[in-house]
């Protein structure tokens, strides 16, 4: 399955840097980006990137925008990339992703918070978040969430395994270094590709086992 439409979640966890740089790979192959970001979301984007982006829907959208064209156009001669991304506040119940009949191609949490994950898993669909992470298991839809936290409770735990029986990926924010990564943007781009792996979306983020040295 490749994706041409995905829900791209920012939630609370640390690691916001792996929810821009996934959502940045997918609009530059060509996917359309439907943009969450829960309250905590918003403060870890500005803790850990720098990034002030509360606002409207609109201002949120605008922002996201900007920011993804600077970062796909730098360093390519071609007319600025415009980004087909646009952001839904958690709370509009009436986007079309809230609805089964509507369900992207995939939806990605990244990071996933404990609480989004436990809410997800409770089938709470209190937030568009949640709601739209429920349509995506009721219509049996690729989910893939992408957790962060350490140590591990069990209640974390039980959570994940409830919900890796229903078919849903999880891709741990846990970089694996047999690549001999050099960089803070070599760690994030394997946990980025191996997110986009489960998608079916190409691309030459991490050296796989066995391949030659890029
Ligand atoms: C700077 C910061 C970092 C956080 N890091 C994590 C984390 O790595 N994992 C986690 O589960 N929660 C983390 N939290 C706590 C969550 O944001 C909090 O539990 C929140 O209610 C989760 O809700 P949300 O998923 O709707 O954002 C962090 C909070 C802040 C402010």
């Amino acid at each position: 399955m490749t994706a041409r439409h995905v829900v791209l979640a920012i939630s609370g966890a640390s690691g916001a840097v792996y929810g821009l740089r996934l959502t940045e790979e997918l609009l530059r192959s060509g996917v359309r980006v439907s943009l969450l970001i829960s309250r905590c979301g918003f403060a870890v984007l500005q803790e850990e990137c720098g990034l002030d982006w509360e606002g409207t829907p609109e201002e949120v959208t605008d922002k996201a925008r900007d920011y993804f064209a600077a970062a796909i156009s730098r360093g390519r001669d071609e007319t600025p990339f415009e980004p087909a991304i646009d952001y839904y506040a958690d709370d509009v119940f009436f986007a079309p992703i809230a609805s089964g009949s509507s369900a992207p191609d995939a939806m990605v949490v990244s990071p996933c918070s404990m609480g989004s994950l436990a809410r997800i898993a409770a089938g709470l669909s209190g937030t568009l978040l949640e709601r739209a992470a429920d349509c995506m298991l009721k219509e049996g839809r690729p989910l893939v969430l992408v957790p962060r936290e350490t140590p591990l409770s069990a209640i974390h735990l039980e959570n994940m395994l409830k919900l890796a029986r229903l078919g849903v990926r999880i891709v741990p924010a846990m970089p694996g270094f047999y690549g001999q990564p050099e960089t803070v943007d070599d760690l994030v781009n394997f946990v980025v590709g191996k997110v986009l792996d489960q998608m079916g979306v190409s691309h030459g983020l991490y050296r796989r086992w066995g391949s030659p040295e890029q």
